[in-house]
């Protein structure tokens, strides 16, 4: 059987084959929450013409059902097919997506006083060549040389069955690379070698993966690039992922999908720069505990149940041909160590990234992304948590929710008189759904126009058109489109007073565990693609940030990779990293008594307890 897309292209699909399914083996990916379980409803298409048999249409209303709407991943064809895509639903992984280089990441590294030492070591060597005399073994004659420049080294048999040709080529004068945190002799090279060598910093992020190539002679960015996970695919959060991960050929189909997407930035970026793969020397990736697991194919099935458990969280520097990045074969891949199944390397990146850790200054540390992982702390204790805030802010559970990216609203103001919105669209063309910053400033908005209450139930009878029945009961309408309204109903802001009491709770549960109060909190850094754009004011008036000084809110941009940059270019920051590793005592907040106390107390706008928002407090003039 065919599909047929309105642009003239066609694919085949077999019978019993989902839409989804389908569009998959053939490169089109929609956006999908769930996985494919049928229970977003973010895979919706338009049937046009054929026939379907439809399992399951979700919470899709009677209306779309008439138009021919559908779940692709809940629906069969039973004949040929004429299909249409919604923009929104499909899922655009492999496109670049614009990164900045926000700050001088060398200046970082200086300010540590950390000199550059890669995970490649080199050194020239001279041997006196053979003769009838001295005729001991090729191997012993180099153990012999480096025995006197006190350097023991361990000998792999791939460096011990090339050494004869390669010494006897280069006359016996060479440079010898080995890695120095295993002490194992890597290559012989010419003597004077080539001075361009280069390295990756990598983050894996559970949405977007970024690409640091850098110059290991100077520290210099040559070039970023950054893409969608595609993993998305499989599904948004983690515990999908994970789910995934044990189902038939989950595993290795996760993995296949992110060591694709850092192959398909490091290629034309080489190419670009006219750098051979075999320049690229070493590579260093940070990313949550279930992104490694992912990356280096271990599985993480425990890393989900009790008592949450992960493979490794200091993991061996294993070979670029263990991990399917294409650059050198025997390149060092490092791994960002992670501290617990829900703390991965990607906040032990952030702690360095921040310094907190080296201050006496209590700082909180705050990832908000598709994961919410705090840290609070200085240097004499790290105390970290995760919340699990849900996929929210990034679109999922939202029925108009979608990531940050061309088309979201980033931002909503509401006018106090005649509730009117007025919207901020990225890319500035037609908007197709709200993002994570659009959705705090909406319900902020709605909160101090009186649109909805402290409970964030929204008010029936306000004079306005915007407020409406829908079909998940009220909801607030803004943006409106002939063909399809953008919305927040009574059940999206639910979920996302759900979430951001999750984060809230977090906060000052960790902090009543160690003694602390708000006021003592000197520093707050907000880090994760999200944190870029967050209105902090907003965010405090919902409550989802603390309410202290606003100066000292201080965002971060993506920490992630700015952890991976330092640790490819310096042994100490490897060393700093393992330390802040072994420093961090890891919470399971879900496990506390009182954690749902702090909870339900976060479930309002701001809170229950004013006490804790003062300044909110006199804005709202309680
Ligand atoms: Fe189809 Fe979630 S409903 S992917």
């Amino acid at each position: 059987m065919k599909v047929t897309f309105p642009d003239g292209k066609v694919i085949d699909i077999a019978e019993g084959e989902s839409l989804y399914e389908a569009f998959k083996r053939n490169n089109i990916y929609l956006t999908a929450s769930c996985g494919g379980k049928g229970t977003c409803g973010k895979c919706r298409v338009k049937v046009l013409d054929g026939e379907i048999r439809v399992e399951n249409y979700g919470k899709l209303s009677q209306t779309e059902r008439d138009e021919g709407i559908v779940l692709a991943c809940q629906s069969y064809a039973e004949g040929d097919l004429s299909v249409e895509i919604p923009m929104e639903a499909l899922l655009t992984v492999g496109d670049k997506i614009a990164v900045s280089r926000s700050r001088d990441l060398f200046e970082l590294l200086k300010s540590y006083k950390a000199e550059i030492s890669p995970l490649i070591s080199r050194v020239r060597v001279q041997l006196p060549p053979p003769t009838l005399d001295d005729n001991i073994s090729d191997l012993e004659r180099l153990k012999r040389a480096l025995d006197e420049i006190g350097l023991t080294l361990s000998y792999p048999k791939e460096f011990v069955s090339t050494m004869a040709d390669k010494l006897r080529r280069y006359n016996w004068d060479f440079t010898l690379c080995y890695q120095k945190d295993s002490m194992e002799a890597i290559s012989i090279e010419p003597p004077e070698a080539e001075d361009s060598r280069y390295g990756i910093a990598v983050d894996i992020g559970t949405t977007t993966v970024v690409v640091y190539l850098v110059d290991l002679s100077d520290g210099r960015v040559v070039d970023v690039g950054s893409t969608y996970n595609s993993q998305m695919r499989y599904g948004d959060d983690v515990i999908t992922r994970i789910v995934h991960a044990t189902e038939g050929k989950g595993l290795p189909d996760l993995r296949k999908a992110v060591v694709t997407d850092i192959n398909d930035l490091i290629v034309p970026m080489t190419e670009k720069h006219s750098i051979r793969p075999s320049e690229i020397e070493s590579i260093v990736v940070s990313g949550n505990t279930t992104m490694t697991h992912l990356f280096w194919g271990l599985n993480p099935a425990y890393i989900r149940e009790e008592p949450y458990i992960p493979t490794a969280n200091l993991f061996p520097v294993w070979k670029a041909y263990d991990s399917g990045i294409k650059i050198r074969r025997d390149a060092p891949v490092y791994s960002v160590p992670c501290v617990a199944s829900y703390v991965g390397g990607d906040i032990v990146s952030g702690v360095i990234a921040t310094k907190m850790h080296t201050k006496e200054e209590i700082a909180l540390f705050m990832d908000i992304g598709t994961n919410g992982e705090i840290v609070i702390g200085n240097r004499d204790w790290l105390m970290t948590a995760a919340c699990s805030a849900g996929p929210c802010f990034e679109g999922g559970g939202i029925k108009n929710g979608m990531r940050a990216t061309n088309g979201a609203i980033e931002s909503v103001k509401i006018d106090r008189e005649t509730l009117e919105p007025e919207i901020k669209v990225i890319g500035e063309g037609q908007p197709v759904g709200i993002c994570g910053s659009g959705m705090i400033d909406a319900i902020t908005e709605m909160f101090l126009s009186g649109i909805i209450d402290q409970k964030g139930r929204i008010v029936a009878d306000l004079n306005t058109d915007r407020i409406r029945e829908g079909e998940d009961g009220l909801e607030y309408v803004v943006y409106r489109d002939s063909g399809r309204d953008i919305v927040l109903t009574q059940v999206d802001i639910e979920n996302l007073i759900r979430a951001k009491a999750a984060i809230y709770a977090g906060v000052s549960l960790l902090l009543k565990e160690v003694g602390f109060s708000l006021d003592m909190i000197e520093r707050v850094y907000i880090a994760g693609g999200f944190g870029n754009y967050i209105d902090v004011e907003k965010a405090v008036i919902m409550g989802m940030l603390p309410d202290i000084p606003r100066e000292r809110f201080q965002f971060m941009g993506n920490t992630s990779i700015a952890g991976a940059y330092l640790c490819l270019l310096s042994e100490q920051m490897r060393q700093e990293a393992e330390q802040v590793a072994s420093m961090m005592t890891y919470m399971e907040l879900s496990v506390k008594g009182s954690y749902m106390d702090e909870f339900m107390s976060a479930m309002f706008l701001p809170h229950t307890d004013m006490e804790q928002f003062p300044m909110v407090k006199e804005i709202l003039g309680k």
